[in-house]
């Protein structure tokens, strides 16, 4: 099939979360399925032109028809293989900014044209590149905008578009596109779009929303999360929606898989010593080696809890704060803590570092890979407390590397991780709790660092039993022909 994936992010063009990692290695595996993938992105000229890429070929000007002028990008053309390319859309005006959705905290005002013209702009390229796709395959509410113009009398009559379908992935519907109606005037579509049935919400524009009931296909990235979105509680009031999807059987969940070449402990050169299920000494090391860097006492015996995430209030991390102060005050404990974001839990984070320096280390940032690698192998619990996740990506990179999850049942977390039982250690991979509270959250994690110290063999099974999951992708990537083909019917 000819694919066209549409994305906001791609490792290691721009990333700021899951998106970034599955943009780059679904793709991946479609075209190792042999299918022919074009993958357009915008071209951050801060964060891609940092890594000085070569590229394969230009197309010079693209005309982007936005509200009632043509602004003029150029295509950066960069082939990956025979039948994997990126087009990466250059307009400086848009894209070129020191982040890629939002400053200090706060979304950069224009965001709503900035995706209009890049989902405007995808389209525009389809056309001039000749790439005649079969299946649009469009990602969160960046580029959901491109299924309703495939409907609309602006796209549907191009014979380039005559066997295209759409589908409408939702990563974290948390985030919608939600903006003032009169940027409607930027997409070129009339009023005849700003219904209940399409862009319009209370009054809003909601891209992600027209995305959903145009596209021929929805789907989201865990079984779990597919059913959780049809509740008020997970829908972020798209749940009625998404409801009209199901009901017609236009609603798929797709667990995310991980790049299992990338992330693979036995041939990890990034990691001071490498290691496998037959034999986890190296993992000692990766411990050792941890605790170093982030500054802790190195001592092998005490339970180390990693953190890896961006400071969002999906990911729960407020309900940690609340109750760290306490474990860092009564248990002998260590914490790893690495993210960005929430502003007063950053303050927080790094004001109980400096008051428990032996038990908690704190990062405040972006880390490169050779921490992320060494956060993922060196801790031997990974806490992952999300309100809500869609899938989760660190989970399964913690499970690979032998570290144990310890996540709320929420989402692809539920779907990924199971919950420690003594009486099958070996078929367990990780902790998990149900209720997202102090309380609950605090004696989960002292349950799990009770098992680490009381039945190291039970955590050694464990261990062995989460290295040998399959996350690859070859399997997804066969469910999403699935789906392609089912956009078909
Ligand atoms: P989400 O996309 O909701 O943030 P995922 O678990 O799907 O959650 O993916 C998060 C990705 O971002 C992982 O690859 C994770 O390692 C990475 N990540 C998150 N925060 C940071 C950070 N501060 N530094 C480096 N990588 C990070
Ligand atoms: C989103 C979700 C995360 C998911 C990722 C990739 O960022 O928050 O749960 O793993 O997308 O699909």
């Amino acid at each position: 099939m000819k694919i066209v994936w549409v994305t906001s992010e791609s490792t290691p063009y721009a990333k700021t979360g899951g998106l970034a990692d599955v943009s780059a290695a679904l793709p991946e595996a479609l075209a190792t399925r042999g299918h022919q993938i074009s993958v357009i992105l915008p071209y951050y000229a801060q964060q891609t032109g940092k890594l000085n890429l070569t590229f394969d070929g230009f197309h010079a000007m693209l005309g982007v028809p936005f509200g009632p002028e043509t602004l003029w990008a150029q295509i950066r053309i960069k082939k990956l293989r025979e039948n994997l390319t990126c087009y990466f859309i250059e307009f400086n005006r848009f894209f070129d900014r020191s982040t890629l959705y939002d400053w200090n905290g706060s979304e950069y005002p224009d965001n709503a044209k900035r995706f209009i013209f890049f989902s405007r702009a995808a389209m525009q390229a389809i056309l001039a590149l000749g790439l005649e796709p079969d299946i649009l395959h469009l990602n969160d509410w960046h580029s959901a905008l491109c299924s309703v113009y495939l409907k609309s009398p602006l796209y549907s009559g191009f014979p380039a578009f005559r066997n295209t379908r759409s589908v409408m992935t939702i990563h974290n519907i948390g985030y919608q596109g939600i903006y003032d109606k009169g940027n409607l005037y930027w997409t070129g579509l009339g009023w005849e779009y700003f219904n209940y049935m399409c862009l319009e919400f209370y009054d809003r524009i909601n891209l992600l929303k027209g995305g959903i009931l145009c596209a021929d296909i929805v789907s989201t990235v865990s079984r779990t999360y597919a059913e959780e979105i049809l509740s008020p509680e997970y829908g972020f009031s798209l749940d009625s929606a998404l409801r009209h999807c199901a009901y017609r059987g236009r609603l798929r969940g797709i667990t995310n898989g991980i790049n299992t070449k990338e992330w693979n402990p036995a041939t990890d050169s990034r990691l001071p010593a490498r290691y496998s299920a037959k034999n986890l000494k190296g993992k000692a090391v990766c411990k050792a080696a941890l605790q170093k860097r982030f500054e802790l006492p190195e001592r092998p015996e005490v339970p180390l809890f990693g953190i890896l995430s961006r400071l969002a209030y999906q990911k729960g991390l407020d309900v940690f704060a609340s109750c760290l102060e306490d474990m860092l005050y009564h248990d002998d404990f260590q914490f790893v803590l690495v993210g960005a974001g929430d502003p007063g839990l950053q303050k927080h984070f790094q004001y109980l570092a400096s008051k428990y320096p032996q038990r908690l280390a704190v990062f405040i940032g972006y880390t490169n890979d050779i921490d992320s690698h060494l956060l993922e192998a060196g801790s031997d619990i990974f806490i992952m407390p999300s309100r809500y996740e869609p899938c989760g990506l660190n989970q399964m990179y913690s499970m690979r590397y032998g570290t144990l999850p310890l996540v709320r049942h929420t989402g692809g977390l539920a779907d990924t991780v199971r919950n420690y039982s003594p009486d099958a250690p070996g078929k367990s991979t990780g902790f998990v709790f149900w209720d997202l509270n102090t309380e609950s959250l605090r004696n989960t994690i002292r349950w799990a660092a009770d098992i680490f110290r009381d039945s190291p063999s039970d955590i050694l099974a464990m261990r062995k039993n989460a290295m040998r999951m399959d996350f690859s992708w070859d399997h997804t990537a066969s469910l999403y022909e699935g789906l392609y083909h089912d956009a078909h019917q």
